[in-house]
């Protein structure tokens, strides 16, 4: 009934924009082409840009970048039919506006902790203002830098990566099997976090069971796709009249965060009984967090937050990086010549790592064109002006657009679409990197920046650095087709239908 309502407004709107459609298109063919402000895609009255929207929708990520690079400033404005005001940015100054200068006025906003409030709760993730700020000190109190150095490097990553993932290599290349490295890379990722966060190892990684699926992954895989469903609903009262009678998705959404909780109030309350017992110095998130005596509340959410922000970003990031050296025999030898200079067992400590500069350039130069977070979005409180003179109105989305900022002339030049991690070099010295440039965090978002920026960007490179030396010095890996993979975006992006290779000692 409400569909069908909803349907014939449409219609009657849509016919009345038809008229206004056919004049501003005559309009449209006398004005000479100029770059405009924030020029947007070919919008109507009433309906907005809602037909160019539909032509475009499975090339959005394209679509936007192309429109952002005829924008004089880098920042476009999507209005359609049934959606909110949305300005698209990829301007620097644009973008320091609103993650640092007028932070406040620029949360995540209803709109997004609403869709997630059932899932992530009051964590860090899904919580502003107040509620955001003590959860951030909080967690920063535990998970420093020195945490990182002592205990990540030597003991969790250590293990993991030699314990684990080197020997599934192993007995891939032996039997020259195809394998799905992002898969891979994903189940490492998801026991790396769970180690750091609850200091429990769900194994995930593993050779004989690369084919079964932890059921708590599962439930996280479910929960993430079920929330991306609320996101698409045309209103938000259609899926919250779903929860309301406990319907198909909302159902099963309901049912895999009910796992989550006991799976990890069950870890909660074991290492409360344990520490009380030993009060042994423990380094994972959850321990500290005991110690504190945090409330069990406040520290399972925080806990979900965790799992999520780390699971999915490094296993992208090192999935299209894998995917571009396999492209670049040029540059992956030279990372292998990188790796060289330093014997197995220095190579991978904690100052070592800081030593293979190349490494770092090629990890920042394919995150450049593959953003793990290919776009991140805020609503708006109050109205504001952004400093380009976008005028932006109490309520609309904000989002800034990693994706596309990598891909303008104006940032990055005219071979902005080639992979050349040499861009990121400052200085040399005798034939090697002595200083790589320090690009500011507002043209290169990929940590996002200002007060809410990444707080696991350090671990997130010493992980992938680590990982990728590891990988590199020993296999050459190898894709088994030479179609072009597509780049997903969804809360984190990754390759469609995996990446599929073969794997061979070097
Ligand atoms: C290449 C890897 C990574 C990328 C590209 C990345 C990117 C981001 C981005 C864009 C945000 C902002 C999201 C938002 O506010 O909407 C964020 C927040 C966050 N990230 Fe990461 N991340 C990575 C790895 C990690 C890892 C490994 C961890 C933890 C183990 C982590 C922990 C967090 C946390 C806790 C936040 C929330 C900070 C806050 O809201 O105050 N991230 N990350
Ligand atoms: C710690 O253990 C003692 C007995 O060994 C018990 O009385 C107390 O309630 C426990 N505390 C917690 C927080 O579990
Ligand atoms: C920040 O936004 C508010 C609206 O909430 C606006 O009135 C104010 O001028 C802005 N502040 C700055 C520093 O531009």
């Amino acid at each position: 009934m409400a569909t069908l309502l909803f349907m014939s407004v449409l219609l009657i709107l849509s016919f009345l924009s038809l008229l206004l459609i056919l004049y501003t298109l005559i309009q449209s063919k006398i004005r000479p082409a100029r770059k405009v402000l924030n020029p947007g895609p070919t919008s109507y009255p009433i309906i907005g840009c809602l037909i160019s929207f539909y032509k475009n929708r499975r090339r959005l990520l394209d679509w936007y970048t192309d429109m952002l690079s005829v924008s004089a400033s880098q920042t476009i404005i999507i209005s359609r039919f049934g959606a909110r005001r949305t300005i698209v940015t990829a301007n620097p100054q644009n973008v320091e506006y609103i993650l640092k200068t007028n932070f406040t006025n620029f949360p995540k906003g209803k709109p997004f902790t609403e869709i997630l409030g059932d899932f992530l709760g009051n964590g860090i993730f899904n919580v502003d203002g107040d509620l955001w700020y003590a959860q951030r000190k909080l967690v920063i109190h535990h998970f420093n830098a020195k945490s990182l150095k002592d205990s990540y490097v030597e003991n969790i990553l250590k293990e993991e990566v030699e314990k684990k993932l080197l020997p599934v290599l192993e007995s891939a290349a032996a039997e020259c099997k195809i394998l799905d490295l992002q898969d891979l890379l994903r189940r490492l990722a998801f026991d790396l976090v769970c180690k750091v966060s609850l200091g429990y190892d769900p194994c995930c990684l593993e050779y004989n069971s690369l084919d079964k699926t932890h059921p708590i992954v599962e439930a996280f895989d479910l929960a993430s796709e079920m929330c991306a469903r609320r996101n698409a609903a045309p209103l938000s009262a259609t899926w919250k009249f779903k929860r309301f009678l406990d319907l198909g998705s909302e159902k099963r959404l309901r049912e895999a965060i009910k796992i989550i909780h006991l799976f990890i109030n069950e870890i909660i309350r074991g290492r409360i009984g344990l520490i009380n017992q030993s009060r042994e110095e423990k380094s994972d998130l959850l321990s500290k967090m005991v110690l504190d005596g945090e409330e069990d509340g406040i520290m399972r959410d925080t806990m979900i937050s965790f799992i999520m922000a780390g699971r999915d970003t490094t296993s992208s990031a090192m999935t299209w990086l894998f995917y571009l050296l396999s492209c670049h025999p040029d540059v992956e030898n030279e990372v292998v010549k990188e790796i060289k200079v330093f014997e197995d067992e220095d190579l991978l400590k904690y100052e070592s790592l800081k030593e293979l500069r190349w490494l770092k350039a090629c990890i920042c130069e394919s995150m450049r064109l593959f953003p793990p977070v290919a776009w991140d979005s805020k609503h708006a409180v109050d109205n504001d002006f952004l400093p380009d003179g976008t005028r932006v109105q109490a309520g609309d989305r904000v989002t800034y657009f990693p994706y596309g900022m990598g891909r303008m002339k104006d940032l990055w030049g005219e071979d902005r679409f080639e992979f050349k991690p040499g861009r990121w070099i400052s200085e040399m010295e005798d034939g090697r990197i002595k200083a790589l440039k320090n690009v500011g965090p507002y043209k290169f978002p990929v940590f996002q920046a200002g007060p809410r920026a990444c707080l696991g960007k350090e671990m997130a490179f010493v992980q992938m650095k680590y990982v990728v030396a590891s990988i590199l010095k020993r296999f050459v890996i190898r894709p088994v087709t030479a179609n072009r993979p597509v780049f997903v975006p969804l809360l984190t992006a990754h390759m469609a239908r995996g990446f599929k290779v073969l794997v061979q000692r070097r």
